[in-house]
């Protein structure tokens, strides 16, 4: 007999079928090859207890039963396209860049892209960790948040293997970027609703999950699904034209797993309007798109001086349209009024960029470098100490 312990029978994960039936007090659940013997009345106590917030709390592991698969789904796509920065050839970036291979120009949009996300990535994995996988109360939501700030962690190595790489100076490329107004600007913009959130509230009020709600639309849609494009646009067309491409392929990386981020994100506001109908206000649905505006009008300055003038096979028009073309993307996922109605992407070629990445797998077109690089790397620690 089939249980209705699960909400979605037969449910797929990559390769895992997700199955439950009731065997006497238990519910035997499968997911592709394991099989799972659970007690039925804790497995519908905690199938009952779980919610997005203000759920049940737990220090057992309470996974199983899956309420929020495609959470866990979304987890194994992480998984799956995990990746090493260290491995990644950077021999013909570093004589491009030594070598002034380079325009001033496109120079300039290197520089842009490690001191903007040097401290871009900072800001999302402290803000996913404080604010929103802490309010989560459902394990396999935690669980796939943390995949998602190890993944931050892994974008700032990434920036690390950059900077050592090319010998950038990194007080100097701080420095720089502490002095531009649009780049200090945006960081703020994102920031400035955390300190409160970080420090606990009660999210059984509404005016409290509004903010809750806010954060994550703001880390997850506004910051990563509109805020860091233009930027890995003007890189990966750099990449393109065959200049710095080790680092080309490390923000090909990165953009894959930026897109799970944002599909986290958007199921996890998707369950939390669901369970929380008293959010979604007619206010705070124009107080989300208003956010997103500000963020957009940010962005585009920030474009502005990132690309001051058409050059290096791009316009500076298209970048924002681009901006525009993102902004609208993450409104309408979640059902929410688009601001421009650009329905056309601008950058065709990256759309290709990114299917190609997703049919890719690290491993294994790289696992003989990669067992490389980590002996090196610990011969490198040992003399660390
Ligand atoms: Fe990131
Ligand atoms: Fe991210």
């Amino acid at each position: 007999m089939t249980a209705a312990i699960s909400d979605s029978e037969n449910l797929t994960f990559s390769n895992d079928k997700v199955t439950s039936t009731e065997e006497g007090n238990f519910v035997v659940y499968k997911m592709g090859a394991k099989t799972f013997r659970l007690d039925k009345t804790k497995a519908r106590a905690r199938f009952a207890g779980k919610k997005v917030i203000n759920g049940m709390r737990s220090a057992e592991l309470n996974v199983l039963p899956l309420k929020y698969h495609e959470a866990y789904r979304i987890y194994k796509q992480m998984k799956a396209n995990h990746w090493e920065p260290d491995v990644i050839d950077m021999t013909r970036d570093s004589q491009q860049w030594n070598t002034n291979a380079l325009s001033q120009k496109e120079r300039w949009i290197i520089e842009m892209g490690v001191g903007y996300f040097s401290a871009a990535e900072g800001i999302v994995g402290d803000s996913v960790l404080h604010v929103i996988e802490d309010n989560l109360t459902a394990a396999e939501l935690k669980h796939a948040s943390l995949r998602h700030i190890a993944e931050e962690s892994i974008h700032m190595d990434s920036l690390l293997h950059i900077i050592g790489s090319l010998n950038i100076d990194l007080d100097e490329v701080t420095a720089k970027f502490s002095d531009i107004p649009s780049v200090q600007k945006k960081n703020a913009f994102i920031t400035r609703q955390m300190p409160e959130l970080k420090m606990g509230i009660d999210l059984t009020q509404t005016v409290n999950k509004q903010k809750f709600a806010k954060a994550i639309f703001g880390i997850t849609q506004v910051m990563e699904g509109t805020q860091f494009y233009a930027l890995f646009a003007m890189v990966l067309s750099l990449h393109r034209q065959n200049k710095m491409t080790g680092i080309g392929q490390m923000f090909q990386y990165t953009l894959r797993d930026e897109s799970n981020h944002i599909e986290l994100g958007r199921y996890i506001l998707s369950q939390l309007f669901a369970e929380n109908p008293d959010i979604m206000t007619p206010e705070f649905r124009a107080e989300l798109v208003e956010f997103m505006r500000e963020g957009v009008e940010l962005e585009k300055e920030f474009v502005r001086d990132c690309l001051p003038e058409d050059g290096v096979g791009m316009t500076q028009a298209d970048f924002l349209t681009y901006v525009d073309y993102n902004a609208d993307r993450r409104l309408a996922g979640l059902g929410l009024p688009t601001l421009s109605n650009v329905k056309t992407n601008p950058f065709a070629w990256l759309d290709e960029v990114i299917f190609l990445r997703k049919e890719k797998n690290f491993f294994e077109t790289r696992v003989t470098e990669y067992q490389t690089s980590g002996s090196v790397t610990n011969a490198a620690e040992d003399d660390l100490i």
